[in-house]
C-alpha cells in the first residue's frame, strides 16, 4: 500500500521575518494552516498512512495541531530534518517508516486544486509503476525543476532551476515513487547548493526509461506560497474559490468525511471546537446536506 510523505522542513528564509520562529508551513492560507492542503491532496490521492517531515523545533506544534490522524481516520507519523539537506533527503528519513513500500512524496508548500484532480491522484496512486511526477506550464520556470520534452511528448530532461529553461513546464512538489526511491536517493551526492536534489533521483527514473510525467491542465491551479506575493496570491485564490462556491478546498475533515474515513458522529465532534470560526459550521452543514455525501465531490 502506497504511503505518503510530506516534507515540512527548510528554512523559509524568503519569507523572513515571518518565518523566523514559525514554520511556514503553519502559516495560514486563507482560512487553514498551510499543512492542511498538501495533506488533503494526499488523503485525495487515497493515502492514509503519512510521515510528516519536519524541524527539530516545530515537530511538537505539528504534533499538536495533526495529533496521531485518527480524528481525521488516518495515521501520522513524525519525524526530524535536522537541516534542510535537500528534497532527496526525505526520501532517506522515511526509509524506514516507508519499509519497503511504494510512496507520494509532497511538499508542505504545495497547494493544489483542481476538478478531477483526486480521481487523476489515486488512479497514479494505484497504478503508477516507477516515478510520476507532473508538469505544468508557469510564467516563472527558471524558479522550478522543469521537465523538457522530445517532439512526442516524451519527457527528456529535467534540470532544476535553469537559468535557460528548455520549456516553461515546471514540476509541482508532488512526486509518485515506487520502492526504490531511498535507494535512489542514498546515492545522490550534494549540489552546488549543497542539497539532495530530489531532481537526481527522478533523473534516475528517466535514464532507466522509468519515468512518466504528466501535464496538470490549465484546468488545474498549482500554487506554492514561499514568498510574501506568492502566499497572499494563494490566500486570493482559496478566498475567491471558496466565497463563491461555498464550498472549503482541502479540508481535511470535509475529506475525510466524504472518503467514508470518518462518520457523522465523528465529524460532528471535530466541528464543536471550532464553530467561533465559521470553519465548525461549515463541517455541520456537510451533515444537513445528505446530497453532498454522494454528490460529485469538489475539493
Ligand atoms: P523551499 O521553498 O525550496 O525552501 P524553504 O521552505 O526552506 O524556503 P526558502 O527557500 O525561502 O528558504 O522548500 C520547499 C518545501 O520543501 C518547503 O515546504 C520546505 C521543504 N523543505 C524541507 O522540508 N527540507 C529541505 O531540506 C528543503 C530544501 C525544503
Amino acid at each position: 500500500m502506497r504511503k505518503g510523505i510530506i516534507l515540512a522542513g527548510g528554512t523559509g528564509s524568503r519569507l523572513f521575518p515571518i518565518t523566523q520562529v514559525v514554520s511556514k508551513q503553519l502559516l495560514p492560507v486563507y482560512d487553514k494552516p498551510m499543512i492542511y492542503y498538501p495533506l488533503s491532496t494526499l488523503m485525495q490521492a487515497g493515502i492514509t498512512e503519512i510521515l510528516l517531515i519536519c524541524t527539530p523545533v516545530d515537530k511538537p506544534l505539528f504534533e499538536t495541531l495533526l495529533k496521531d490522524g485518527n480524528q481525521w481516520g488516518i495515521s501520522l507519523h513524525y519525524a526530524e530534518q535536522a537541516k534542510p539537506n535537500g528534497l532527496a533527503e526525505a526520501l532517506i528519513i522515511a526509509e524506514p517508516f516507508l519499509n519497503g513500500e511504494a510512496c507520494a512524496l509532497i511538499l508542505g508548500d504545495n497547494l493544489f486544486y483542481g476538478d478531477a484532480l483526486s480521481t487523476l491522484l489515486v488512479d497514479i496512486s494505484s497504478n503508477s509503476q516507477g516515478a510520476s511526477v507532473f508538469g505544468y506550464h508557469v510564467a516563472n520556470p527558471t524558479d522550478y525543476g522543469v521537465v523538457s520534452f522530445d517532439q512526442f511528448g516524451k519527457a527528456v530532461s529535467i534540470e532544476e532551476k535553469p537559468e535557460q529553461p528548455e520549456s516553461q513546464y515546471a514540476m509541482p512538489g508532488l512526486y509518485f515513487f515506487d520502492s526504490r526511491a531511498p535507494h535512489f536517493a542514498r546515492q545522490v551526492k550534494p549540489s552546488a547548493r549543497n542539497e539532495l536534489e530530489i531532481v537526481d533521483v527522478i533523473n534516475d527514473y528517466l535514464i532507466a526509461g522509468e519515468l512518466s510525467v504528466k501535464i496538470l491542465g490549465r484546468g488545474t491551479a498549482w500554487l506554492d506560497t514561499g514568498t510574501p506575493d506568492a502566499l497572499s496570491e494563494a490566500t486570493q485564490f482559496i478566498a475567491a474559490i471558496e466565497k463563491r462556491q461555498g464550498l472549503k478546498v482541502n479540508c481535511p475533515e470535509e475529506v475525510a468525511y466524504r472518503l467514508g474515513l470518518i462518520d457523522a458522529v465523528q465529524l460532528k465532534t471535530l466541528a464543536q471546537p471550532l464553530l467561533k470560526s465559521g470553519y465548525g459550521e461549515y463541517l455541520l452543514r456537510l451533515l444537513d446536506d445528505s446530497n453532498n455525501r454522494v454528490g460529485p465531490a469538489s475539493w
